[in-house]
């Protein structure tokens, strides 16, 4: 064989190597050992004071099967996120478990997640065995990233009722499908599309004094380990955006 052949195969072999230790590294859709708690006093809603500032609209998301996460938040980043979390007691617990949307900030004893009463339960086989699980307080669970479904619903900004019109405005992203993080939010003008970056002022919070005048252009980064890609929708802030309104941005993501 002649030699640069034989190179050649080396650097194949080594970049094949490479490549299956990175996806082991990077196994998005495995299940992680954790720990899960429930809030003590919510059967089927989530806080409406959770810390990613959805508010009211936070704790009934999902009909309520929503959860709080401590290192999962991730400043506010994990906001909105969704993921399929499953008690391992083989008596108690189904395969599925339940799927949550992280709608809060907390941590309890090792735990991962602080779940409401009701996605608790829904990890139980029966409701005796939900019963046992809720007297329980704190379980052994495995939990993996999921994408996030809304069917029949496009991305909608909320427009935060502390906005002050037109010097403030602050606005939350809901119904973010797929299993991506926004990790960055842009206001562009029309005219000129001049962009001036927002700031995530806590949770799912997006802020910024003095937006420019005008209907506004939404631009968001949605991120994951091996891609990021700006989104812009078809649908603009209208000029007189008002706070407590809901605008449906007319496009939606599916990974
Ligand atoms: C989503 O946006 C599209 C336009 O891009 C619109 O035709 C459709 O009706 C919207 N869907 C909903 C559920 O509002």
């Amino acid at each position: 064989m002649d030699i640069s052949f034989r190179a050649i195969l080396l650097l194949l072999a080594t970049l094949l190597l490479l490549q299956t230790l990175s996806s082991a590294k990077t196994c998005s859709d495995c299940f992680v050992s954790s720990k899960a708690a429930h809030y003590p006093n919510s059967d089927v809603q989530g806080s409406e004071i959770g810390a990613c500032g959805f508010g009211s609209f936070g704790a009934t998301l999902n009909n309520g099967d929503v959860s709080a996460a401590s290192e999962l938040y991730r400043n506010g980043v994990g906001c909105g996120a969704c993921y399929q979390v499953r008690c391992t007691n083989k008596y108690y617990c189904t395969d599925t478990g339940v799927n949550v949307i992280i709608t809060d900030q907390g941590s309890g004893p090792q735990t991962d997640f602080i779940l409401t009463r009701r996605a608790f339960s829904r990890m139980a086989q029966t409701k005796d065995a939900a019963a046992c699980l809720l007297a329980l307080g704190v379980v052994d669970i495995e939990y993996r990233r999921v994408s996030c479904s809304y069917p029949d619903k496009n991305i909608t900004i909320k427009i935060d009722e502390n906005s002050n019109y037109p010097h403030y405005l602050a606005f939350v992203i809901r119904y973010q499908q797929g299993k991506k993080d926004i990790t960055a939010v842009q206001l562009c003008e029309t005219q000129n599309f001049v962009c001036k970056l927002l700031d995530r002022s806590y949770g799912a919070v997006w802020t910024t004094t003095s937006p420019a005048r005008g209907p506004l252009i939404l631009r968001m980064l949605f991120s994951d380990d091996d891609d990021e890609t700006w989104v812009v929708p078809i649908n603009n802030i209208p000029q007189d955006w008002k706070p407590g309104a809901t605008y449906d941005m007319g496009v939606q993501v599916n990974k």
